[in-house]
């Protein structure tokens, strides 16, 4: 593996898969082995023996390097609710040294590996665990996604402070359209620029059908500049 990233939001269903989506494609047209990696999923339907998560299956997708679905998603759980109380629910406990070691097995088959959280940055795990323990332990420079909408600036700027508690390095964010006209979008945006310290990776608009090939066009790699 040559780079990995982490990508978290301010929220759930800020654009997370849509945005990690994008980057695993970007990465794949640069000419680069790309794959996702979704460690914990909550909702998911039976497909055949497996339990098949949406977001997985996106980010399977966009990639360009075949892995097994054991590597790309080791914890799958039916019903969408927190992880950690699905978990719980089916007497399983989410080991983040099982996600380490599919991370790394993914790391040898692809050059760069995108992992997308669950929820927000700080979303327990169990008992004593979170994402960010997570992002931690994998040692992966952090990326995230701004969904935008009332309240995202208090968000955005919390999540920093937590991705910053934790030694962790903000290699970017991007700001995501939520709606198609966000009431002061641009002074929003405006706000979030002067107040994150760390590069915009991009501004996506609300795209129609969310296609991720369409928003890879907004956003730039990753240490590109
Ligand atoms: N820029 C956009 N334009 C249009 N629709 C969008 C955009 N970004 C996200 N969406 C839509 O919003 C919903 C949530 O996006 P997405 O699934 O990427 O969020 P998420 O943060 O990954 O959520 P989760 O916490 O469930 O993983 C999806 O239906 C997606 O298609
Ligand atoms: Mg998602």
């Amino acid at each position: 593996m040559k780079q990995g990233y982490f990508v978290t939001g301010t929220d759930t269903g800020v654009g997370k898969t849509l945005i990690a989506a994008a980057l695993i494609h970007k990465f794949a047209q640069s000419g680069l082995g790309s794959v996702g990696m979704k460690p914990v999923a909550a909702g998911a339907r039976l497909a055949g023996e497996c339990l098949l998560n949406e977001d997985v299956e996106q980010l399977i997708g966009a990639g360009n390097v075949e892995a097994l679905l054991a590597l790309v998603n080791p914890y799958v759980f039916e019903p969408p609710i927190a992880p950690h109380i699905a978990a719980r629910q089916v007497g399983v406990d989410i080991s983040i040294g099982t996600i380490e070691a599919a991370f790394k097995s993914l790391g040898e088959l692809a050059d760069v590996v995108i992992v997308e959280g669950a929820g927000g940055f700080l979303v327990p795990l169990g008992d004593t665990e979170d994402m960010a323990d997570l992002a931690s332990l994998l040692s992966l420079p952090v990326i995230l996604v701004v969904g935008m909408r009332l309240g995202c600036l208090n968000h955005a700027l919390l999540t920093v402070e937590a991705i910053r508690s934790r030694g962790l390095r903000l290699a970017g964010w991007v700001a995501n359209s939520l709606e198609p006209g966000m009431t002061n979008f641009n002074e929003n945006l405006a706000g979030l620029r002067q107040r994150i310290d760390a590069p915009c990776l991009g501004v996506v608009p609300w795209i129609s059908g969310a296609g991720y090939q369409q928003a890879a066009d907004y956003i730039e790699r990753p240490g590109s500049r």
